[in-house]
């Protein structure tokens, strides 16, 4: 049937960094295949990389892509430190133009290339001005937070923790004392456990405490709030968020789902393309070949994090005296202050490993050859290790970081969060637990369970399949 005004057409809008823009990527692709229209909008910026690093983009009849500048200067490095720059610019400077966009898309009875007018928007969950553009221009708007919806429950109970005089914390206060403020997290959430910026928070208008709370409950003026989790994962948090926000979809991995997909409908592209915004090296995909089962540290720290000087010379130490296989992503803007030299590649001695800017990190860690997997416990990362059954040993730095490796390691019971303490010994200590011995069978067992039980959610029948369902039926319901 050709396409008219109430065929559904959905518009996302990723967070312009590699997270955020996998997450999104993989629930437009997945749309997409579902037989909906769908546009995915970047910034000219993220689209130029996408275009420049990726074998290719998706060629999905029904996906396409179109951009929009950020409003910063064109000569400006959209590096790690502009991160924040770019989404706040995008809220303020990018407004009208997106108004100016969304209304012709809108609109316009049919684009040149047979795409029927939007019908509905998913925007990144920190651009609350999106919500407020679409109820201007009347079309319905779902907002998705990309990280983990034990986060997502922290940020929304901030009013309630400064009511309790849990928040701010004061000098000088026990980091280990548990918090009362997040309901279901009573048992084993310590306050260095929270975001780490709610460490800094002086008073209850600490901006940064204030921004995120009202982003989160921002998300309750959208028809809808999707997260890229599974009950099994979160069922408490989706709880607690769904009493504030009824319609909650916990729907993921997306990651999971899309393999799934693309498998069952025997894609053979599935491999070819990426949304990477680096150009992966393929050849570690070569070098894991050489080597035994789970005798490979893989060592990432995700997009944005950057690490001081001293903290990489102690985890560079830590891996190199566990005696282990390593092998380490260190994107070229990572260590501050250190230019990524070919001197750096090759500090590693050539028998332990490998350095290297950039991995298609999702078939590194489905790779054999993985025994566990250092990470810095984003929201992606730490979901594409549980799907793969790789323990993971937790270094977090930010936002939602320290509370997902408290899950890894309390709740789910698959890793060590080294959190706060940063020292070459510790790192040695628990990369051996990780991987030698009885703990290690111990965690590769729990990693294997859980891994089961989060596919079990992704197949047919299984909550995050029916709540991929469900979004797609409310979307078209949206639409007409
Ligand atoms: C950020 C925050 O760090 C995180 O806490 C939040 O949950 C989402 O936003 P990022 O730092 O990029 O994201 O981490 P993460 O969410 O783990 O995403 C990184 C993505 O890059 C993953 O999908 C990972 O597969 C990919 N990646 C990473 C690669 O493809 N290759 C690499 O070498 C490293």
């Amino acid at each position: 049937m050709a396409p008219n005004k109430h065929t559904p057409h959905v518009l996302i809008f990723p967070y312009p960094s590699q997270g955020p823009l996998n997450c999104m990527m993989r629930l437009a692709e997945l749309l997409a295949i579902s037989g909906l229209h769908v546009t995915l909008l970047n910034t000219n910026d993220t689209h130029l990389r996408l275009c420049l690093s990726s074998a290719s983009l998706p060629a999905i009849p029904l996906l396409r892509f179109k951009s929009i500048p950020d409003g910063l200067p064109e000569d400006r490095p959209r590096d790690a430190s502009l991160l924040r720059d770019v989404a706040e610019s995008l809220n303020k400077n990018s407004r009208l133009l997106l108004y100016d966009l969304l209304l012709a898309m809108k609109n316009d009875e049919y684009s040149s290339d047979g795409f029927p007018p939007i019908t509905c928007l998913i925007s990144d969950g920190f651009f609350p001005s999106f919500v407020d553009l679409a109820e201007d221009i009347r079309l319905p708007c779902l907002s998705f937070r990309t990280p983990s919806a034990c986060s997502m429950w922290a940020y929304l109970c901030i009013p309630k923790l400064l009511e309790n005089g849990e928040l701010p914390f004061g000098e000088g206060v026990d980091l280990d004392e548990v918090v009362q403020g997040v309901p279901g997290m009573e048992g084993f959430l310590r306050r260095r456990d929270l975001p780490e910026f709610f460490r800094g928070a002086k008073s209850a208008d600490d901006p940064q405490l204030k921004f995120m709370s009202t982003v989160s409950a921002y998300s309750s003026k959208a028809k809808g709030l999707i997260l890229n989790t599974a009950e099994v994962l979160e069922s408490t948090s989706v709880h607690h968020i769904r009493a504030q926000i009824p319609v909650t979809y916990a729907l993921g991995p997306l990651h999971a789902i899309l393999d799934s997909y693309r498998s069952a409908r025997s894609c053979t592209d599935a491999s070819s393309h990426t949304s990477s915004l680096w150009q992966e090296d393929t050849e570690c995909l070569k070098w894991l070949d050489l080597q035994t089962d789970n005798s490979v540290v893989y060592v990432s720290f995700g997009s944005f994090t950057t690490l001081t000087q001293e903290e990489f010379h102690e985890l560079f130490f830590g891996l190199i005296n566990s005696g282990h296989k390593i092998l380490w992503v260190l994107r070229p803007d990572m260590v501050q202050g250190l230019a990524w030299t070919d001197e750096i590649k090759r500090a590693l001695p050539e028998e332990q490993g490998r350095i290297i800017s950039w991995t298609p990190q999702q078939k590194v860690l489905a790779h054999r050859a993985v025994g566990c997997f250092v990470t810095h416990s984003g929201w992606n990362s730490t979901l594409e290790s549980i799907v793969e059954g790789v323990p993971m040993l937790c270094w977090p730095f930010f936002l939602d970081q320290q509370i997902n490796s408290r899950f890894v390691s309390e709740i789910w019971r698959v890793g060590l969060d080294m959190k706060d303490i940063r020292n070459r010994d510790l790192v040695e200590k628990m990369v051996r637990e990780m991987m030698e011995g009885e703990s290690a069978a111990r965690f590769r067992k729990s990693a294997r369970d859980l891994a089961d039980a989060v596919k079990e959610s992704i197949s047919d029948g299984g909550s995050s399949f029916r709540e991929f369902h469900r979004l797609i039926e409310d979307i078209k319901s949206m639409s007409i």
